[in-house]
This record gives C-alpha cells, sequence and structure tokens, in this order.
C-alpha cells in the first residue's frame, strides 16, 4: 500500500499502463494538444467560489462570439440589418405599463395565492426544505395543524451579506414558512403561513432573523413582507442556486476537452452539452459588461446594490454558509457533485450520507418536471457506457485504454470537484453512467428550465429587485409614506412652468398642483401608493431578462450532434491501435439516441399543461413547422430545451 496522495498513486498507473500499452498519443487526436483551457482556484473569495477556467480558448471564444455576443448586439441596440426593436425600447414600454397600471408602487399587486404559487410551484420552489428544530421553535405558534400539513420553509437568510444597498434602496434577510396538505390529491396547494422578516437595527447592520418579527396574513404589513421575500427570492436565485447550475461543472468542461482523446466516447457524449460554457461563464464572472460586473454599472444590472456587494452571495453556491461562519444554515450547504436529482449528498456525512432535495421530496410540479427528464438522459448515458468494454475489476492493474483516460479524467475533476468519484469509484459502469446522466441534464435540462421559468415570471408576476420603502420595522403599524417624498424632485416647479405656458384650460393641472401643494408633507396610508419601484428601476430589470433571462438557445438537447457515426480513422497514428467505434457499436448508438428522442417526446407530452400554465420550456418547436422558417427558429432559440449552458 502506498502512502502517496491518491492522484499520485494514479499518475504511476496511468504511466506504467500507457507504457505496457506501448501507447504514443499523437497531437492530432486531442482538441487542444498544448495549452488546453483548466480550472483555476478563483481568489475574490478564497475557498469560496468554484474553481474557474479563466484561459479560454479561441476557437471558442470565437463560437461565442458569433453565437452570442452578436445576439447582445443585435437585441440591445436593435440592428437595421435585422430589424429587431432594441430591448432598451422594449423594457421602457414594459416598466411605463407597470407604472401606468400600479402607480408609485410599479410592481403588480399580487394574492396570497399567487405568493404561494411563486414560492411554492416554480422556479423558486428548489428552495424548499423541511424545518429545522430552530425553524419549529421561531414558527412554534404556526404551525398548528401537523395532522393535516405538512411544513417546509424558503430560507433568504443569505440576504444578510447584501448590507450596502444602492442609495434609497433596501434588502433584508427572511424566512418564509409554507404549508401543503398531507393529502396526496392536494399535494400542490401551498399556503403561506408565515414571514420572519429583519430590517436594519440601530447598529446599521441587520436584526439576526431568528430574533425578527413575524409577519402573517393578516396583519397590515404583510402585503410589503411579501415584497421582501420575492425580493430575497429573486437575488437567491441569480447569485446562488443558477450559479451552482452554471460554475461548478467548468472544471470538469475544461477537463474534458483537455484530457480525453477526441474519439473517446465519453468525450463524444459530453461535448454538445459543453459547448459555449466556458466563455459564457467566463463573460459573467470577469467580462467587462456583465451584469454583476464589480466596479461599474450597466442598465442590464437590475439588483438592488452594486455588483462587488450582490457578488459576496456568490460564495453561498460553492461553500456555503460557513463561508460567512453563520451557523443555524442547513439551507446553504457547501456544494458537492451528485449522482442522482433527488439527494444531496448530507453536508454532516458527505461522503456516506444523502439527504433528499426538493426532487426527491416530490414537492413541486417543477421538480417532477426535471425529474421526468432524467430518466431519457440516464438511459442514454447507460446505453453510451454500455458501448464501452466493461469496467477493469482492478483499476490499478488492467489493460484497458479507454478507461485508464476515464479514470485519468475522474482523477483530475475529483481535484476540483468535491464528491465526483475518484479514479478507483468511476470504474462501475453505474457510476459513470449517472455522472455523464447528471452532468447532461444539469447543463440541458436544469439550465433551460430555470431561464424560461424566470422569463415567464419577469413577464407576468412582479419580481422586485428594487425596493424603496424600507422593511417594515413591526408586523401592525402600517408603513406610510410622504407624497411629497416620493414624487421626483422637481415636480411641483414643473407644474408651475406647465401653468405658465399653457392657454386656456388648465383646470386639472392647476387642481393637481394645488393638491401637491396641500398632501406634499402629508400621509398616505393606502399601500397603493407606498412607492416600491420607479421606471428606471423596472426598465433595468425587464433588460437584464430579455438579454440575459429569456432563453436564446444555439443547439437543442433533442437534436445535438454527438458525431457518434463520425470516421476517427484519420486521428490515429500509423502502427498504433485504439479503442475507435465499429460499426455494431455505431449502430447501437444510433439505436440509442433514436430511443432517447421517443422518451423526450413522451415526457414533453406528459407536461403540456404545465409547460403552459407555468412556462417550462418545451422540447422542440411545433410539428409541421418549416425548419427553414422563422417561427422555427424562434421557438428553438427562445421556448425549447438548449443541449447546454449557451448564455
Ligand atoms: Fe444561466
Amino acid at each position: 500500500m502506498s502512502n502517496a496522495p491518491a492522484d499520485e498513486d494514479f499518475a504511476a498507473v496511468y504511466m506504467r499502463t500507457k507504457q505496457r500499452l506501448g501507447v504514443l498519443y499523437h497531437e492530432g487526436e486531442f482538441r487542444y494538444p498544448h495549452n488546453g483551457p483548466w480550472p483555476e482556484r478563483s481568489f475574490d473569495y478564497p475557498y469560496g467560489q468554484a474553481p474557474e477556467v479563466l484561459n479560454i480558448p479561441a476557437d471558442e471564444q470565437k463560437d461565442w462570439d458569433l453565437h452570442v455576443g452578436q445576439y447582445y448586439k443585435d437585441n440591445a441596440l436593435g440592428s437595421l440589418h435585422t430589424g429587431l426593436s432594441p430591448f432598451g425600447i422594449q423594457a421602457a414600454e414594459f416598466a411605463a405599463a407597470c407604472m401606468a397600471r400600479n402607480g408609485l408602487r410599479a410592481y403588480d399587486d399580487i394574492d396570497d395565492g399567487q405568493f404561494a404559487e411563486l414560492l411554492c410551484e416554480g422556479l423558486y420552489s428548489k428552495f424548499l426544505e423541511p424545518l429545522t428544530d430552530a425553524d419549529r421553535d421561531q414558527f412554534a405558534v404556526d404551525i398548528i395543524d401537523t395532522d393535516h400539513y405538512a411544513y417546509y420553509k424558503s430560507d433568504y437568510r443569505c440576504m444578510r451579506v447584501v448590507k450596502d444597498t444602492w442609495p434609497g434602496e433596501y434588502a433584508a434577510p427572511s424566512i418564509a414558512l409554507v404549508r401543503r396538505p398531507k393529502d396526496e390529491s392536494r399535494r400542490y396547494d401551498w399556503e403561506a403561513v408565515a414571514i420572519a422578516l429583519s430590517h436594519k437595527g440601530d447598529d446599521g447592520d441587520y436584526v439576526p432573523v431568528r430574533k425578527a418579527p413575524i409577519f402573517r396574513p393578516k396583519d397590515p404589513n404583510w402585503w410589503l413582507a411579501r415584497y421582501y421575500v420575492l425580493q430575497g427570492a429573486i437575488h437567491r436565485i441569480n447569485l446562488i442556486d443558477h450559479v451552482k447550475v452554471h460554475f461548478p461543472s467548468d472544471a470538469v468542461n475544461a477537463i474534458t476537452k483537455t484530457v480525453l482523446p477526441r474519439w473517446h466516447l465519453v468525450y463524444k457524449f459530453l461535448l454538445p452539452h459543453f459547448r459555449l460554457t466556458l466563455p459564457v461563464n467566463y463573460a459573467v464572472l470577469e467580462g467587462q459588461r456583465s451584469l454583476i460586473n464589480r466596479d461599474t454599472w450597466y442598465p442590464w444590472s437590475p439588483f438592488a446594490a452594486k455588483g462587488s456587494e450582490v457578488r459576496r452571495l456568490l460564495p453561498f453556491a460553492w461553500a456555503g454558509a460557513a463561508f460567512y461562519d453563520m451557523d443555524d444554515t442547513d439551507s446553504f450547504p457547501p456544494f458537492r457533485f451528485s449522482l442522482s436529482p433527488d439527494t444531496m449528498p448530507d453536508p454532516d456525512d458527505p461522503a456516506h450520507a444523502t439527504r433528499p432535495t426538493y426532487i426527491g421530496l416530490g414537492l413541486s410540479r417543477y421538480g417532477a418536471f426535471q425529474r421526468d427528464y432524467y430518466e431519457p438522459v440516464l438511459a442514454l448515458a447507460k446505453q453510451v457506457v454500455a458501448q464501452l468494454p466493461p469496467p477493469p475489476a482492478d483499476p490499478a492493474a488492467h489493460d484497458d485504454l479507454a478507461w485508464l483516460e476515464i479514470q485519468h479524467w475522474a482523477a483530475e475533476c475529483a481535484k476540483f470537484m468535491p464528491g465526483f468519484p475518484d479514479w478507483r469509484a468511476i470504474c462501475d459502469s453505474e457510476t459513470l453512467a449517472r455522472v455523464l446522466a447528471y452532468l447532461v441534464w444539469n447543463a440541458a435540462v436544469v439550465h433551460t428550465s430555470d431561464h424560461a421559468t424566470l422569463h415567464r415570471m419577469m413577464d407576468q408576476r412582479p419580481v422586485p429587485f428594487v425596493l424603496r420603502t424600507p422593511p417594515p420595522k413591526d408586523p401592525d403599524t402600517p408603513v406610510r409614506t410622504e407624497v411629497g417624498k416620493v414624487l421626483p424632485a422637481g415636480v411641483g416647479t414643473a407644474l408651475n412652468h406647465l401653468l405658465e405656458r399653457l392657454e386656456g384650460d388648465t383646470g386639472p393641472v392647476e387642481a393637481f398642483a394645488e393638491w401637491l401643494e396641500r398632501e406634499k408633507d402629508g400621509v398616505v396610508k393606502s399601500h397603493s401608493l407606498v412607492e416600491l419601484a420607479g421606471p428606471a428601476d423596472l426598465t433595468y430589470a425587464k433588460m437584464a431578462d430579455l438579454l440575459f433571462y429569456l432563453p436564446h438557445n444555439t443547439t437543442l438537447l433533442y437534436d445535438c450532434d454527438y458525431g457518434f457515426q463520425a470516421d476517427d480513422s484519420a486521428m490515429v497514428p500509423e502502427g498504433q491501435h485504439r479503442p475507435l467505434l465499429g460499426a455494431a457499436r455505431k449502430q447501437a448508438l444510433a439505436a440509442a439516441i433514436d430511443a432517447f428522442k421517443r422518451d423526450l417526446d413522451a415526457v414533453d407530452a406528459s407536461h403540456q399543461e404545465a409547460i403552459n400554465r407555468f412556462g417550462f420550456p418545451k422540447l422542440r418547436p411545433d410539428p409541421g413547422l418549416d425548419p427553414a422558417s422563422a417561427e422555427y427558429r424562434r421557438q428553438a432559440q427562445q421556448q425549447c430545451m438548449g443541449a447546454g449552458i449557451q448564455y
């Protein structure tokens, strides 16, 4: 038994086996024979953020420029040659319509049913989790009918790190308590029961949520507490939970492209799902025009604080709440790779125990939708793995080049991805299939589902990135607003100028000016007049939606090209043997793809109602559309399940 670290053990196995097999690789066998992309630790938040890939290969950057960068240019600015209406104009129209409907409150009103649906049915349902003892203590008087209801929480305590908001804007950490009937037939009849909502105390910092006031549906300030929960939710999805979908697999992406030969079956299977992702993620984290640029601001940045401040949420996606030494923080565990959508490694014993995810707990239609798509992806992954020779019985001593390279790949991935099977554990067909399935499912299904539902929500529901009225300090004293403070400075002067210039009937203007003079220091109680956001805030949020949330796929899951049928013999140097795919295996893979498409179609058909109701992505453009038509392209780009993380 060697005392060397596991990866050094593997280095010896790798070199010895390759030598014995007489393998001399030619650079044509690799996508990047020199200076390939490679992950490195991120030092923005030491140990807090997933490893980043900073050396983006030129060919991938070019692909991004062509398919993603050009989309931003065409749509942000509009373009004579595309005839597109600039997103800025569409966003301003959206903002004007919101202000016309809602006045100073800006955001649409929501009722308790819509609030519960937002938290528990769609995108935000991924935050749902069982209660802890601390939750049961805090909400003891609200958890009253455990015979008939199961209680869960939706946790936004992460917002405690967003302290330095933009002037005039506010944020606050919170926890929402929700429940659903235990009666299976009413499993999605969710209700919001209570909200623990913090605010800043005299010391200028947030009151701990565990000591914060609790708001209930009958309280006068419940309506405002709901908006603060939704503000926490939109920041959490953008900076934490959708971040988990994007960045941790960058390490595997880069290692796959650098380590595995191009003829390798695992390389071929993953490649279509890893296209565009490295430059996309680089643009988000380090790009000059990113919506979370650390030092500057763009009109597509909708957050409540500047980039460097909201980025403080990022470590919750990787190191978890431990990064901020927060206790009582089961909601933000450290990131670990998982072999199933139903479970996640238990943070208390990650190597041996698991706990159910919201999908495994069956908490929402959103979870069921994604779970159902996992099955065909796993079935295809198993078929792909079945075309490899059986895994070596002894991972340290065998003569199988295909598996040796899989071990090499796993050994490197495991260094950057906690929970990734190491070079010994990967030598199991079921484990390898589950690793591949999870990577593909995450990139295609989870990513597109997040974007499609986020876009639907931005279009049809209030999404309060910005709140311009402070969080209420107690549930009962109605929040008031002074008319003079919420109207933009200079309104009175402008009215006077208008009166001077107008001739004839100045009645309504004069009346409004008199009312303003009378009421400007007065107090208005109606919450419909409490200012929550301004037209600019809504415009920026809609810009972010149109540029970044609205899906813009380049390729689709349904028909992406794995290149299984390609003839790779030209890659192999004279006199060398490689485990290339023969005719029988190519045929088996073609049959597996056909079965995959049938299975995907069946999942799509079984979720039609939820696709229409919640904006979940559909599998492919409507049958009958001409693939050359603009409508086919629009549906493929904006409404369908993409092959990977491409925006
Ligand atoms: Fe994304």
